[in-house]
Protein backbone atom coordinates (compact mmCIF):
# COMPACT_ATOMS: atom_id res chain seq x y z
CA UNK A 1 0.00 0.00 0.00
CA UNK A 2 3.19 2.19 0.79
CA UNK A 3 3.05 2.21 -3.47
CA UNK A 4 -0.59 3.57 -3.52
CA UNK A 5 1.11 6.83 -2.30
CA UNK A 6 3.99 6.88 -3.90
CA UNK A 7 3.39 5.93 -7.34
CA UNK A 8 0.27 7.28 -7.54
CA UNK A 9 -0.35 11.22 -8.11
CA UNK A 10 -3.78 11.44 -7.14
CA UNK A 11 -4.69 11.48 -3.83
CA UNK A 12 -5.48 8.55 -1.01
CA UNK A 13 -8.77 8.67 1.22
CA UNK A 14 -9.13 6.66 4.25
CA UNK A 15 -11.55 5.31 6.45
CA UNK A 16 -10.84 3.24 9.57
CA UNK A 17 -13.55 1.39 11.11
CA UNK A 18 -13.75 -1.87 13.20
CA UNK A 19 -16.87 -3.29 10.70
CA UNK A 20 -20.50 -4.15 11.80
CA UNK A 21 -21.12 -1.28 8.95
CA UNK A 22 -24.02 0.81 8.95
CA UNK A 23 -25.13 3.71 6.63
CA UNK A 24 -22.88 5.87 9.59
CA UNK A 25 -19.53 4.25 8.00
CA UNK A 26 -21.07 4.29 4.40
CA UNK A 27 -20.90 8.19 4.79
CA UNK A 28 -17.57 8.85 5.26
CA UNK A 29 -16.52 5.72 2.54
CA UNK A 30 -18.88 8.29 0.12
CA UNK A 31 -17.02 11.09 0.95
CA UNK A 32 -13.46 9.23 0.82
CA UNK A 33 -14.47 7.43 -2.54
CA UNK A 34 -16.00 10.74 -4.08
CA UNK A 35 -13.06 13.45 -3.12
CA UNK A 36 -10.04 10.72 -4.05
CA UNK A 37 -8.68 8.70 -6.21
CA UNK A 38 -8.27 5.89 -4.40
CA UNK A 39 -10.10 4.72 -1.58
CA UNK A 40 -8.82 2.76 1.26
CA UNK A 41 -11.12 1.11 4.25
CA UNK A 42 -9.48 -0.57 7.60
CA UNK A 43 -11.73 -2.90 9.06
CA UNK A 44 -10.44 -3.93 12.19
CA UNK A 45 -11.62 -4.25 15.89
CA UNK A 46 -8.76 -2.76 17.66
CA UNK A 47 -8.23 -5.02 21.01
CA UNK A 48 -5.66 -2.29 22.80
CA UNK A 49 -8.76 0.27 22.96
CA UNK A 50 -11.37 -2.14 24.83
CA UNK A 51 -10.87 -1.84 28.73
CA UNK A 52 -11.09 -5.24 30.93
CA UNK A 53 -14.79 -6.04 31.26
CA UNK A 54 -15.62 -4.05 28.30
CA UNK A 55 -17.40 -5.59 25.29
CA UNK A 56 -14.29 -6.71 22.53
CA UNK A 57 -16.09 -10.67 22.71
CA UNK A 58 -19.04 -9.33 22.02
CA UNK A 59 -18.34 -6.31 19.47
CA UNK A 60 -20.36 -7.84 16.53
CA UNK A 61 -18.47 -8.73 13.45
CA UNK A 62 -19.70 -9.61 9.77
CA UNK A 63 -17.24 -9.37 7.78
CA UNK A 64 -19.07 -11.09 4.34
CA UNK A 65 -21.51 -8.34 4.89
CA UNK A 66 -19.07 -5.27 5.25
CA UNK A 67 -17.15 -6.55 1.98
CA UNK A 68 -20.06 -6.63 0.29
CA UNK A 69 -21.51 -3.35 0.64
CA UNK A 70 -17.76 -1.92 0.37
CA UNK A 71 -17.68 -3.24 -2.60
CA UNK A 72 -20.63 -2.19 -3.69
CA UNK A 73 -19.53 1.59 -2.98
CA UNK A 74 -16.18 0.94 -5.41
CA UNK A 75 -13.65 0.96 -2.61
CA UNK A 76 -10.19 0.31 -3.74
CA UNK A 77 -8.91 -1.22 -1.17
CA UNK A 78 -9.97 -3.36 2.81
CA UNK A 79 -7.30 -3.65 4.71
CA UNK A 80 -7.92 -6.23 7.51
CA UNK A 81 -5.00 -7.16 9.51
CA UNK A 82 -5.23 -9.58 12.54
CA UNK A 83 -4.35 -8.62 16.06
CA UNK A 84 -1.58 -11.14 15.87
CA UNK A 85 -0.24 -8.74 12.65
CA UNK A 86 -1.05 -5.40 14.51
CA UNK A 87 0.36 -6.25 18.18
CA UNK A 88 2.44 -9.28 17.70
CA UNK A 89 4.40 -10.83 20.74
CA UNK A 90 6.79 -7.94 22.15
CA UNK A 91 4.76 -5.29 20.98
CA UNK A 92 5.85 -2.16 23.30
CA UNK A 93 4.77 1.29 21.58
CA UNK A 94 1.96 3.68 22.57
CA UNK A 95 1.13 6.67 21.01
CA UNK A 96 -0.78 8.83 23.55
CA UNK A 97 -2.31 12.54 23.79
CA UNK A 98 -2.63 13.75 27.01
CA UNK A 99 -5.33 16.50 28.31
CA UNK A 100 -7.91 15.60 26.43
CA UNK A 101 -8.48 12.05 26.28
CA UNK A 102 -8.17 11.95 30.13
CA UNK A 103 -11.56 13.43 30.62
CA UNK A 104 -15.28 12.23 29.22
CA UNK A 105 -15.11 9.18 27.71
CA UNK A 106 -11.41 8.78 28.61
CA UNK A 107 -12.64 9.32 32.26
CA UNK A 108 -14.74 6.75 32.19
CA UNK A 109 -12.62 3.94 29.95
CA UNK A 110 -9.25 4.55 31.46
CA UNK A 111 -6.71 3.52 28.20
CA UNK A 112 -9.25 3.59 25.61
CA UNK A 113 -7.60 6.62 23.38
CA UNK A 114 -4.48 5.55 23.90
CA UNK A 115 -5.43 2.40 21.79
CA UNK A 116 -7.15 4.45 19.71
CA UNK A 117 -4.22 6.97 18.89
CA UNK A 118 -2.01 3.93 18.58
CA UNK A 119 -4.21 2.30 16.18
CA UNK A 120 -5.12 5.03 14.17
CA UNK A 121 -1.19 5.59 14.18
CA UNK A 122 -0.12 2.53 13.04
CA UNK A 123 -3.05 2.34 9.77
CA UNK A 124 -1.89 6.09 8.77
CA UNK A 125 1.73 4.78 8.55
CA UNK A 126 0.54 1.28 6.82
CA UNK A 127 -2.19 3.23 4.61
CA UNK A 128 0.00 7.13 4.14
CA UNK A 129 -3.20 8.46 3.37
CA UNK A 130 -3.64 12.24 2.25
CA UNK A 131 -7.18 12.17 3.76
CA UNK A 132 -8.97 10.47 7.01
CA UNK A 133 -12.90 10.68 7.55
CA UNK A 134 -13.89 10.09 10.97
CA UNK A 135 -17.25 10.98 12.19
CA UNK A 136 -19.04 13.98 14.13
CA UNK A 137 -20.40 11.12 16.12
CA UNK A 138 -17.39 10.39 18.41
CA UNK A 139 -16.76 13.57 18.88
CA UNK A 140 -13.77 13.33 21.61
CA UNK A 141 -12.46 11.00 19.26
CA UNK A 142 -12.25 13.17 16.55
CA UNK A 143 -10.97 16.02 18.56
CA UNK A 144 -8.11 13.91 20.01
CA UNK A 145 -7.13 12.88 16.39
CA UNK A 146 -6.71 16.02 15.08
CA UNK A 147 -4.58 16.74 17.93
CA UNK A 148 -2.54 13.87 17.87
CA UNK A 149 -2.20 14.59 14.29
CA UNK A 150 -1.09 18.26 14.60
CA UNK A 151 1.00 17.65 17.39
CA UNK A 152 2.87 14.93 15.71
CA UNK A 153 3.31 17.42 11.98
CA UNK A 154 1.33 14.40 10.63
CA UNK A 155 0.76 14.92 6.95
CA UNK A 156 -2.77 14.06 6.30
CA UNK A 157 -6.03 16.14 6.39
CA UNK A 158 -8.57 15.36 8.85
CA UNK A 159 -11.49 15.02 7.23
CA UNK A 160 -15.17 15.36 10.15
CA UNK A 161 -18.27 13.80 8.49
CA UNK A 162 -21.28 15.22 10.39
CA UNK A 163 -23.61 12.23 12.07
CA UNK A 164 -26.07 10.19 10.33
CA UNK A 165 -28.94 9.98 12.17
CA UNK A 166 -32.05 7.56 11.93
CA UNK A 167 -35.39 10.06 10.27
CA UNK A 168 -36.30 10.40 13.57
CA UNK A 169 -32.67 11.51 15.12
CA UNK A 170 -31.17 8.29 16.40
CA UNK A 171 -27.53 8.38 15.43
CA UNK A 172 -26.50 5.30 13.71
CA UNK A 173 -23.96 2.66 15.66
CA UNK A 174 -23.21 -0.46 15.73
CA UNK A 175 -24.22 -0.60 19.11
CA UNK A 176 -27.77 0.10 18.47
CA UNK A 177 -28.36 -3.60 17.53
CA UNK A 178 -28.80 -4.22 21.31
CA UNK A 179 -31.74 -2.02 21.67
CA UNK A 180 -35.05 -3.91 21.76
CA UNK A 181 -38.30 -2.06 20.13
CA UNK A 182 -39.18 0.26 23.40
CA UNK A 183 -35.35 0.99 24.11
CA UNK A 184 -34.68 2.16 20.43
CA UNK A 185 -37.85 4.37 21.09
CA UNK A 186 -36.49 5.27 24.23
CA UNK A 187 -33.12 5.81 22.72
CA UNK A 188 -34.48 8.73 21.05
CA UNK A 189 -34.71 10.88 24.44
CA UNK A 190 -30.44 11.34 23.26
CA UNK A 191 -31.68 13.43 20.22
CA UNK A 192 -34.22 15.12 22.12
CA UNK A 193 -32.11 16.29 24.62
CA UNK A 194 -29.36 17.85 22.11
CA UNK A 195 -32.30 19.70 20.84
CA UNK A 196 -33.29 20.87 23.72
CA UNK A 197 -29.73 21.91 24.13
CA UNK A 198 -29.77 23.87 20.96
CA UNK A 199 -33.16 25.66 20.86
CA UNK A 200 -32.57 26.89 25.01
CA UNK A 201 -29.16 28.60 23.14
CA UNK A 202 -30.67 30.02 19.96
CA UNK A 203 -33.41 31.53 22.13
CA UNK A 204 -30.70 33.26 23.95
CA UNK A 205 -29.78 30.78 26.97
CA UNK A 206 -25.91 30.55 27.47
CA UNK A 207 -25.71 29.12 31.08
CA UNK A 208 -24.29 26.07 30.81
CA UNK A 209 -25.36 24.57 34.23
CA UNK A 210 -28.85 25.19 33.62
CA UNK A 211 -29.32 23.84 30.05
CA UNK A 212 -27.60 20.93 31.50
CA UNK A 213 -30.44 20.84 33.92
CA UNK A 214 -32.76 20.81 31.40
CA UNK A 215 -31.39 18.07 29.46
CA UNK A 216 -31.16 15.83 32.65
CA UNK A 217 -34.29 16.73 33.76
CA UNK A 218 -36.09 15.15 30.23
CA UNK A 219 -33.98 12.44 30.13
CA UNK A 220 -34.89 11.64 34.14
CA UNK A 221 -38.48 11.54 32.61
CA UNK A 222 -37.42 8.27 30.40
CA UNK A 223 -37.60 5.43 32.59
CA UNK A 224 -35.36 2.78 30.28
CA UNK A 225 -32.43 5.95 30.50
CA UNK A 226 -29.84 6.46 32.98
CA UNK A 227 -27.02 9.27 32.79
CA UNK A 228 -23.73 8.17 32.37
CA UNK A 229 -22.71 12.13 31.75
CA UNK A 230 -23.84 15.02 29.74
CA UNK A 231 -21.41 17.47 29.19
CA UNK A 232 -20.97 21.05 27.64
CA UNK A 233 -17.27 21.92 26.86
CA UNK A 234 -15.06 24.31 24.89
CA UNK A 235 -15.06 22.36 21.21
CA UNK A 236 -11.20 22.80 20.83
CA UNK A 237 -9.72 22.01 24.80
CA UNK A 238 -12.64 19.93 25.78
CA UNK A 239 -13.12 21.54 29.12
CA UNK A 240 -16.22 22.22 30.55
CA UNK A 241 -17.72 25.48 30.28
CA UNK A 242 -20.10 27.66 32.39
CA UNK A 243 -21.05 29.96 29.94
CA UNK A 244 -21.32 29.62 26.34
CA UNK A 245 -19.75 31.93 25.12
CA UNK A 246 -17.43 30.18 21.53
CA UNK A 247 -18.20 27.03 19.67
CA UNK A 248 -19.29 24.02 22.67
CA UNK A 249 -19.38 20.40 22.26
CA UNK A 250 -23.01 19.20 23.36
CA UNK A 251 -22.17 15.45 24.62
CA UNK A 252 -23.33 12.97 26.44
CA UNK A 253 -22.98 9.14 27.30
CA UNK A 254 -26.82 8.25 28.31
CA UNK A 255 -27.86 3.85 29.04
CA UNK A 256 -30.77 2.51 27.43
CA UNK A 257 -31.19 -0.49 29.39
CA UNK A 258 -28.12 -2.13 29.49
CA UNK A 259 -26.77 -0.43 26.05
CA UNK A 260 -24.24 2.64 26.37
CA UNK A 261 -25.05 5.56 23.96
CA UNK A 262 -23.17 8.07 23.15
CA UNK A 263 -24.43 11.22 21.49
CA UNK A 264 -23.20 15.03 20.89
CA UNK A 265 -23.77 18.33 18.83
CA UNK A 266 -21.74 21.32 18.23
CA UNK A 267 -23.54 25.03 19.59
CA UNK A 268 -22.53 27.80 19.49
P1 LIG B 1 -16.12 2.61 14.44
O1 LIG B 1 -16.92 2.70 15.69
O2 LIG B 1 -16.32 1.45 13.54
O3 LIG B 1 -16.35 3.93 13.64
C1 LIG B 1 -15.64 4.20 12.45
C2 LIG B 1 -15.91 5.63 12.02
O4 LIG B 1 -17.32 5.76 11.72
C3 LIG B 1 -15.61 6.65 13.15
O5 LIG B 1 -14.93 7.76 12.58
C4 LIG B 1 -17.00 7.01 13.65
O6 LIG B 1 -17.07 8.31 14.22
C5 LIG B 1 -17.80 6.93 12.35
N1 LIG B 1 -19.26 6.81 12.63
C6 LIG B 1 -19.87 5.88 13.42
N2 LIG B 1 -21.20 6.13 13.48
C7 LIG B 1 -21.44 7.22 12.72
C8 LIG B 1 -22.61 7.98 12.39
N3 LIG B 1 -23.81 7.66 12.85
N4 LIG B 1 -22.47 9.06 11.57
C9 LIG B 1 -21.23 9.41 11.10
N5 LIG B 1 -20.09 8.73 11.38
C10 LIG B 1 -20.19 7.66 12.18
O7 LIG B 1 -14.41 4.69 15.75
C11 LIG B 1 -13.91 3.58 15.55
O8 LIG B 1 -14.55 2.60 14.82
C12 LIG B 1 -12.54 3.19 16.06
O9 LIG B 1 -12.28 3.87 17.26
C13 LIG B 1 -11.40 3.46 15.05
C14 LIG B 1 -11.28 4.95 14.71
C15 LIG B 1 -11.62 2.64 13.76
C16 LIG B 1 -10.06 3.01 15.66
O10 LIG B 1 -10.07 1.68 16.01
Amino acid sequence: MKRARTELTGTVGFVPTMGFLHEGHLALVRRAKRKNDVAVVSIFVNPTQFGPGEDLAEYPRHTGRDLALLKKEGVDIVFMPTPNGMYPDGYSTWVETSGITEILEGKKRPGHFRGVTTIVNKLFNIVLPHKAYFGQKDGQQLRVIQKMVTDLNMHIKIISVPTVRSKRGLAMSSRNMHLSDEEREAALVLYKALSIAKDLYMRGEYDATRIKAKMTGLIKREPLAKIDYISIADSDSLQELTCINRPALVSMAIKIGSTRLLDNRIIG
